[in-house]
């Protein structure tokens, strides 16, 4: 099987979270992905076990082939990561990592439509259960909720345009699918900003998928279930993406720190430029990491 994931900061995250020595050890990896980092912490410790989450079901299929090897030390669980910290009990877990937002294999292989540069069905729901699609997003919310969503998910400028842009042609007939949004955006913008370093609809697609998401509300919510039910002296590592998530996850830890827990990374780490130019999209990642007092 192809995984199409590269791990971000994997030196890092391994150098951040060292269960301990004697007796066994349980680490939570809230977004395991395609079980880049989750195989690197198998096979690194024998006397650990992961427990890994995702919303995703296809993609912990995946996971599930990759750990074929250490399956007896691996549990996958389909369930969000706020979900599953509502029925954890306290003071269980050694270790807990969580790589925010979503994988590789999203943009290229789910054929959801997160990326606007493939001409799929407008989805973009982790989970395939879930009620609401970006479909329902960009036909069924009224314009000034539409650009508040961009706006504020996607930090666009030409929010508004945008909106009332999708508006027009929505009414013409319905948007299904991610090349005629991705045009309608193209568009709508002024033309200097179409050629600029990022693709014009690279902020209105990442809006429109947090939306749909929920993205950003699970955040808060786990990380306090992840503070609660980590063992004293364990550690919490979270590698964010965007300023968005960053900000959620440094003014929750700096609010914990001295009381509850204390922060190992006073500025956050970094991928080496090694890493940023082997892998392009690891440039925006931040790793923070904690230890519960
Ligand atoms: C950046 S990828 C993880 C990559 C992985 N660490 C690796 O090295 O292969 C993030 C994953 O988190 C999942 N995810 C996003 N939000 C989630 C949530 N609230 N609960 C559980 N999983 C989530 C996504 O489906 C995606 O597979």
């Amino acid at each position: 099987m192809e995984y199409v994931h590269y791990s971000v900061m994997p030196n890092e995250v391994l150098a951040s979270l060292i269960p301990p020595q004697e007796g066994a050890a349980t680490m939570v990896d809230c977004t395991c992905g395609e079980g880049g980092h989750t195989h690197r912490f198998l096979a690194a410790y024998p006397n650990l076990r992961v427990i890994a989450l995702d919303r995703d079901p296809g993609i912990l299929e995946k996971a599930k082939v990759r750990m074929e090897e250490y399956a007896s030390r691996f549990t996958p669980l389909n369930i969000a990561f706020d979900e599953f910290f509502k029925t954890a009990e306290e003071e269980q877990y050694d270790l807990i990592l969580f790589d925010l937002g979503i994988s590789s294999y999203h943009y290229e292989e789910s054929g959801r439509g997160f990326s606007f540069r493939k001409g799929e069905t407008l989805d973009m729901r982790l989970d395939p259960t879930d009620p609401i699609s970006a479909m329902d997003v960009v036909n069924g919310y009224p314009e000034e909720r539409l650009a508040d969503v961009i706006y504020r998910y996607g930090e666009e400028r030409y929010s508004r345009r945008i909106a009332r842009a999708i508006v027009t042609e929505r009414r013409l007939s319905k948007i299904n699918d991610t090349e005629r949004l991705a045009q309608i955006i193209y568009k709508a913008v002024p033309p200097a900003y179409r050629y600029g370093y990022l693709h014009p609809a690279t902020r209105t697609f990442q809006a429109i998928r947090i939306e749909v998401n929920g993205e950003l509300d699970r955040i808060e919510v786990a990380l306090a279930g992840a503070v609660r039910s980590l063992k004293k002296g364990g550690r919490i590592a979270v590698i964010s993406f965007h300023s968005l998530e960053d900000r959620i996850v440094k003014w929750f830890f700096k609010d914990l720190e001295g009381d509850q827990v204390n922060i190992l990374t006073k500025k956050p780490l970094v991928p080496s430029e090694e890493e940023r130019n082997e892998n392009p999209p690891s440039r925006s990642a931040k790793l923070r990491v904690i230890e519960k007092l």
